[in-house]
C-alpha cells in the first residue's frame, strides 16, 4: 500500500506491505484524512505514536471496510466508515480497533468524513464529558478558527446561543459568526478579558489550546462553578494562576489528550458521538467547515497550509484524490 513517509521534516509517498487485521479489528481502505495540529508535531519529530500505534501519521479517516477481523462484527465489508487512530491515517488502508469505528452519516460524503472523528471527540470529551456544559450556558473558545473550534462552534449552537470566540484575524473572526458564535474577539486587536470585564459577562465553560498568559485571564472572566478545560498550550505549557479565583468561584480546571486514550476508553466517546452527535448531521444541524483539499502527493503543502495558521476549519487530504 501507498502510506506517507517522513524524513527530515519532509513528507513523501512510499510503499509498505499490507498486514491483515487483528483480533477485534477491522481494515479500512481510505479515502480521506485529516491534517491535525499534531500530525506537524510528529512531523517534527517531536510527538512519536503511543506505544503500539502505526508510526504513519493521521488522528482520523473515512474509507471503506475492506476487510473484517477475527471477533469483529460491528461492520461488514462494504460499509462506508469513519475512526479516530491512534496513528496510520495517512495511508491506502488502515487496521483499527472497530471500537474506534463510526459509519459515515448518511448526507456526509466519503471526502468529507475524514474530517469529523478528531475534533467532534474531542470537542464532546471536553465540552460535554469533562467540562459538563449544560443547555443555555454561556461559552467561550478559544482558537475558535481552528479545526476545534469551528467543530465547537458548529456543534454548540445547537445548544446555546452565547457562543464566544477568540480568533486571529477579522476574517476568522466574521466566519466564526457565520457559523453560529455570538461574538468573536480580534484577540490581535483587544484583549478578550477586558472585554468579557467591560461587558459584565461571566462565562460558564472555556475551551482552551493556548495555555500561558491566557490562564490568568480564564480565571478572571470565569463565572461561580465555571469550568476550564485544556486540550493544548500552543502560548506556553507553563502559566502563572492567581488560586484565590478557584477557591472562592469554586472552579474547576481539567484537562485532557485523546491519543494516548485505549480503544476502550475511545470507543465510550465513539459511541456517545453517535448517539448525540450523529442525529444532528443527519438533521442537517451540523455541517463541518471544510477550507481545502489535497491529494495525497500534495501533503507537504496541507502541511504548510497548517503551519500558515491561514485556514478556517479542516484541511483534508483526498488519499483517492490522485487516482480520480
Ligand atoms: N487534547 C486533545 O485531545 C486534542 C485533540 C485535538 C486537537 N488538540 C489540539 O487543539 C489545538 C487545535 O487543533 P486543530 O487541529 O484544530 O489546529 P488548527 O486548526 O491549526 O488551529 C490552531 C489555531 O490556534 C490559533 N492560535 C491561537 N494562539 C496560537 C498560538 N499561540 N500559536 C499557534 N496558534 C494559535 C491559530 O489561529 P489564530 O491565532 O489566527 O486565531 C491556529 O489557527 C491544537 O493545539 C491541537 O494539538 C488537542
Amino acid at each position: 500500500m501507498k502510506f506517507v513517509n517522513c524524513k527530515d521534516n519532509k513528507l513523501f509517498i512510499d510503499e509498505d506491505s499490507l498486514p491483515e487485521p487483528l483480533e477485534n479489528q477491522i481494515q479500512i481502505e481510505i479515502h480521506s484524512t485529516s491534517v491535525n495540529r499534531a500530525d506537524v508535531l510528529q512531523r517534527k519529530g517531536h510527538y512519536p505514536p503511543p506505544k503500539g500505534e502505526s508510526e504513519i501519521i493521521g488522528l482520523e479517516c473515512a474509507g471503506i471496510v475492506s476487510k473484517v477481523g477475527p471477533n469483529s462484527s460491528k461492520f461488514n465489508i462494504g460499509d462506508k466508515v469513519c475512526a479516530i487512530l491512534g496513528g496510520g491515517g495517512y495511508a491506502e488502508f488502515v487496521n483499527v480497533d472497530d471500537r474506534q469505528v463510526m459509519p459515515i452519516p448518511s448526507n456526509i460524503s466519503l471526502l468529507e468524513a475524514g474530517s469529523l472523528p478528531e475534533t467532534i471527540l474531542t470537542v464532546y470529551e471536553n465540552i460535554f464529558n469533562i467540562s459538563e456544559f449544560k443547555k443555555n450556558e454561556v461559552v467561550l473558545i478559544h482558537g475558535g478558527s481552528s479545526g476545534i473550534g469551528t467543530t465547537a462552534i458548529s456543534i454548540l449552537k445547537n445548544f446555546t446561543d452565547q457562543i464566544y470566540v477568540t480568533a486571529g484575524s477579522k476574517e476568522k473572526c466574521e466566519r466564526c459568526i457565520e457559523l453560529g458564535a455570538k461574538t468573536a474577539i480580534n484577540y490581535k486587536e483587544e484583549d478578550f478579558e477586558q472585554y468579557f470585564v467591560d461587558q459584565k459577562i461571566k462565562v460558564d465553560v472555556i475551551l482552551d489550546m493556548v495555555g500561558g498568559s491566557y490562564l490568568k485571564k480564564n480565571l478572571k472572566i470565569l463565572n461561580q462553578k465555571g469550568r476550564l478545560t485544556y486540550i493544548a498550550a500552543l502560548e506556553n505549557i507553563k502559566a502563572e494562576a492567581n488560586l484565590l479565583y478557584i477557591m472562592t468561584k469554586q472552579l474547576k480546571i481539567s484537562g485532557s489528550t485523546l491519543r494516548s486514550r485505549s480503544p476502550a476508553e475511545k470507543g465510550k466517546i465513539v459511541d456517545q458521538v453517535v448517539e448525540h452527535i450523529w442525529p444532528l448531521i443527519e438533521q442537517g444541524k451540523y455541517k463541518p467547515t471544510i477550507f481545502q483539499s489535497f491529494n495525497m502527493e500534495d501533503v507537504n503543502l496541507a502541511h504548510e497550509l497548517m503551519e500558515s495558521s491561514s485556514h478556517i476549519g479542516k484541511i483534508l487530504i483526498d488519499i483517492k484524490g490522485g487516482q480520480k
